[in-house]
């Protein structure tokens, strides 16, 4: 017997709507059921803003064709109605997986591709009818992964609705990084990685993450990565192949004045200059890593920098487990930590600009601002997957602790009692006796 025809077609609409996807977790490939969310934009009655509407706020960087770099880059607005759409540009990553959400709920995953409209907030949209606390109603997207982005064509509303500004945090943050803080290896990438926690997990701060993997601190050829952050910081884009194609040796530098500066910065990198596949010295990554926080200096005067000892591995060792953490040029980073925080530097501390390649001094005193967060027994047991990254758990712990570190080190309050959501993690007993 057929079932009744009404039934059967919501159930074959329903199959329609999900992709197969290939997120491996424990080597078993995890079910998902991203919507499927293109339409065809002629069967709907819609305002259009353009990518250069002022209610539309960026996140992290993109460049002057609203193509998006690095990792976990996103937008945000304001909307009013119970529809949002987005038109991608030809420059986005073919099927790239982003994550949006209504204010502060969980993430909803799809696959968006150029040259196609996705409705993204529908009439049956979880939260599409709740107003509250979070007002105006928001909405929020971020790419998941570092060398993937997309390009914004267009973003619409229901017809006769509007988009509202959102007013920039009062607090930034910008995570500067390698693969560790890029999310490489978690479940959601960019939006599993401890970077993204430290931004959500503070409340009411915008957050940056410039993170690549393989990228060295120093200056060159790093696992396939042309540059190292000492440069690549001072840019929009970043070292994938996109960015080469996008941009060849001709990158848009980063126009830090046209950009609010950063409150505190997160430095972790080093664990590609340390592997000795890469071959750095000693001095040349301290030298880069200088330069990095000097680079911050210049372009964010008024910042905090907090540099994070590495941390390369986890292994059974003997009878136990060891995390193989805090290694890595750790003489090195004391000694450099020390130098910024001497009378010497703090009198007269010195800029860099990574564009035109030149120190200069500053005469201009400054308090203490650079501070070592060390990583030392973070990870434990399970934190580090089999590929040398943070588990997603691992991510958390991480994200965690440098959420007290920042709490205890500058009185950042944590304003954020829910919707630091890492998508996906949650798991619990309900049988109370066994
Ligand atoms: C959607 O994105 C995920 C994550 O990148 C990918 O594994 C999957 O193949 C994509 N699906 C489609 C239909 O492109
Ligand atoms: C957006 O771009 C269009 C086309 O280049 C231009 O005419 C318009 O003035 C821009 N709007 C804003 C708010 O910059
Ligand atoms: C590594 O660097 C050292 C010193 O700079 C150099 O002598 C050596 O040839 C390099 N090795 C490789 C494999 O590039
Ligand atoms: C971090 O702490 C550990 C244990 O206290 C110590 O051995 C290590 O030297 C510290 N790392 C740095 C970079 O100071």
């Amino acid at each position: 017997m057929l079932p009744p025809s009404g039934l059967f077609l919501a159930g074959l609409a329903l199959f329609s709507g999900l992709v197969e996807s290939t997120i491996l977790q424990n080597g078993q490939v995890r079910e998902t059921s991203f919507k499927n969310t293109a339409v065809d934009i002629g069967a709907f009655s819609l305002k259009t803003y353009p990518p250069n509407a002022t209610e539309i706020s960026y996140q992290g960087r993109w460049d002057s064709k609203y193509v998006s770099w690095w990792s976990a880059p996103g937008l945000k607005f304001g909307y009013t109605g119970s529809q949002v759409a987005i038109t991608f540009g030809r420059s986005t990553s073919p099927g790239v997986l982003v994550g949006y959400r209504i204010a502060g709920l969980d993430w909803q995953f799809t696959n968006v591709t150029g040259g196609q409209t996705h409705m993204l907030i529908g009439p049956d949209s979880p939260g599409v009818d709740l107003t509250g606390p979070i007002n105006p109603m928001t909405f929020e997207l971020r790419v998941t992964n570092w060398a993937f982005g997309i390009q914004i064509e267009a973003v619409h509303v229901g017809e006769g609705q509007k988009l509202v500004k959102l007013p920039n945090a009062p607090r930034r943050i910008e995570v500067i990084g390698d693969s560790l803080a890029a999310g490489m290896y978690t479940s959601y990438e960019g939006l599993s990685s401890w970077a993204y926690g430290v931004g959500a997990g503070l409340g009411n701060t915008d957050y940056s993450i410039t993170a690549y993997p393989g990228i060295c601190a120093a200056d060159q050829d790093c696992w396939g990565n042309p540059r190292g952050q000492v440069h690549q910081w001072f840019y929009t884009s970043d070292t994938s192949w996109r960015a080469t194609e996008a941009h060849g040796n001709n990158p848009e530098p980063w126009d830090f004045s046209k950009h609010p500066a950063a409150d505190l910065v997160i430095i972790n990198i080093g664990t590609n200059d340390q592997n000795s596949h890469n071959n750095v010295s000693a001095p040349v990554y301290i030298d880069a890593l200088t330069k990095i926080v000097q680079g911050v200096h210049g372009k964010y005067p008024k910042a905090q920098v907090v540099v994070m000892s590495l941390w390369l591995g986890f292994s059974q060792t003997g009878n136990t487990y060891a995390s193989v953490s805090s290694q890595g040029f750790v003489k090195e980073v004391q000694n450099m930590i020390r130098m910024f925080n001497s009378d010497k530097y703090l009198n007269n501390p010195t800029v860099y600009d990574g564009v035109t390649k030149t120190s200069s001094q500053t005469n201009k005193k400054t308090k203490p601002f650079v501070h070592l967060f060390n990583t030392t027994g973070i990870l434990q047991h399970n934190d580090i997957a089999p590929q040398w990254h943070p588990t997603d758990v691992g991510a958390i712990k991480v994200a965690s602790h440098l959420l007290q570190f920042i709490k205890m080190t500058f009185g950042w309050e944590l304003e954020a009692t829910g919707p630091e959501v890492f998508h996906e993690t949650l798991y619990w007993n309900d049988e109370p006796s066994y």
